[in-house]
């Protein structure tokens, strides 16, 4: 699911970060996709939106499988969305899930989600999380997620991003 909302991204050239509006759009619509997932096995919904360079919000759930390991993350679909939508750069990532328990901890991507967001974003780019009621319970940056990360720029063959 993709949608445009003008004025999202920050210039292009500029080191300015995706403000307030991005924060609430993009959590909003990690909240709304959320309540496609596909969940079936582990009846643990997850909703993920990531903000391109154009300004283009992408949203996606996690697909589970009955055999189990071929099922995929919300952010691994969030990806797909804005790769098949022409989206190149990823500025911003909201999570949607509502973790365990009576004081649960934010849920974060898992470390296979990060190393993909690690593949189109930046360090600097914040990573949003909200429960299941759409409430910020935390911010992150990828490179906090993710320090010392491996990446495109480790290879010689690859284009810069
Ligand atoms: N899941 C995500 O979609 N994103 C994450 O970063 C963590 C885990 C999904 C995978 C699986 O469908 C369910 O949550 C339980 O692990």
């Amino acid at each position: 699911m993709s949608s445009n909302v003008d004025g999202l991204a920050p210039p292009p050239g500029r080191s300015s970060q995706p403000g307030e509006a991005a924060k609430v759009a993009l959590l909003a619509a990690a909240c709304a996709v959320r309540t496609k997932a596909h969940a079936p096995y582990s009846r643990f919904a997850v909703g993920a939106a990531v903000l391109d360079e154009q300004g283009h919000i992408h949203a996606g759930c996690n697909v589970e499988n009955a055999a189990y390991p071929q099922g995929w993350c919300a952010e691994a679909s969030a990806l797909a969305v804005m790769v098949a939508g022409g989206g190149q750069r990823v500025l911003a990532v909201a999570v949607c899930a509502q973790g365990a328990g009576p004081n649960p901890p934010p849920v974060t991507p898992c470390g296979g989600c990060r190393q993909k967001l690690r593949e189109f974003a930046a360090a600097d780019c914040p990573v949003w999380v909200a429960d299941g009621a759409g409430v910020l319970v935390a911010s992150f940056t990828l490179g906090e997620l993710l320090p010392h990360s491996f990446g495109p720029e480790h290879l010689p063959l690859a284009t810069p991003p």
